[in-house]
């Protein structure tokens, strides 16, 4: 759509950004990209309940600000941290702030550009950043373990859908016209998209699924028979809904996907698993 302006197109985006920065508190500080805003207490919290945030977890804020965000999960949660944040007057700051609260033990603060951050350690990455980082992260966050949740205040991920959105009020919001913020949560997927091919029990059945981020469909063919599935993927798990078949349930662990439990006729075939093709057909 053209939009008919008296103002050049270059004039325009200096206008706004002058204005966004105006518009902008003392606390809020611009760095290259993206600006030093503060998650509130309130945000911060649901941030990691959404997550189920508990001992055992490691949580990684890329661009950590005052490190609020590690802090509270390993206060109030027992998890263990990473922070990572350009700025390196904010690293020192939340490091002060971790040994104040108790916790410089659990977690730590790097002065490091996020995306050179390796992510794999992280049972839960929480960001907030803008659309196009969390668009740019996508790749490597789809990367991730199965199961890792991934929380951003305020900014989705495209065409990946979040699993679970709150809304909280945060009636003194520094940016933006609506006075409340949104929690996403995703958990990264298994990735099961190909051929896979039966062992045991269902020997010469094949399972060809196609994939969409945490949707799935496919044909499971056995014995001149097929029946078309389609379901959710919830870290490794597969699950059909609960239709004329019954509800069917996959585990996936690497090249495996196994039958967690199934009703109707593969009711007899719990705990028979499938492999992935080596190539493009289960006869090799
Ligand atoms: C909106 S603040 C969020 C702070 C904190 N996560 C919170 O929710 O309260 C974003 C932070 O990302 C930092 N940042 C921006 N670009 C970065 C980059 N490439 N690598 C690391 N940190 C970055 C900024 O300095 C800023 O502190």
């Amino acid at each position: 759509m053209q939009i008919f302006s008296p103002f050049p197109r270059c004039l325009l985006s200096w206008l706004v950004t002058v204005a966004a920065c105006i518009a902008l508190p003392a606390q809020a500080q611009f760095t290259d990209e993206v600006p030093f805003i503060t998650s509130p207490d309130n945000v911060t919290l649901e941030m990691l309940d959404i997550a189920g945030v508990k001992r055992g977890d490691h949580v990684i804020d890329l661009g950590s600000g005052d490190g609020r965000i590690v802090i509270l999960a390993a206060r109030r949660f027992g998890a263990t941290g990473l922070g990572v944040e350009i700025d390196p007057a904010l690293v020192e700051k939340s490091r002060a702030s971790a040994r104040s609260a108790g916790v410089a033990d659990k977690v730590e603060f790097l002065v490091q550009d996020l995306f050179k951050t390796d992510l794999a350690p992280a049972s839960v990455v929480t960001l907030y950043l803008l659309p196009e980082f969390n668009l740019q992260l996508r790749p490597s966050i789809l990367a991730l373990k199965p199961g890792t949740r991934i929380v951003s205040h305020d900014w989705d991920m495209g065409d990946w859908k979040p699993d679970r959105t709150t809304v909280l009020p945060v009636p003194d919001k520094a940016v933006g016209r609506e006075k409340s913020s949104k929690v996403h949560l995703w958990t990264v997927p298994a990735r099961v998209e190909g051929l896979w091919c039966a062992a045991g029990l269902l020997r010469g059945a094949t399972l060809r699924l196609t994939q969409k981020y945490q949707n799935f469909a496919g044909t499971l063919a056995w014995r001149n028979r097929s029946r078309e599935l389609a379901g959710a993927i919830s870290g490794a798990e597969l699950r059909t809904p609960a239709g004329r078949h019954g509800e069917l349930l996959l585990q996936a662990s690497g090249e495996v996907l196994t039958i967690a439990s199934a009703q109707g006729d593969l009711a007899l075939a719990q705990n028979e698993t499938f492999r992935r093709a080596k190539g493009d057909t289960c006869d090799a």
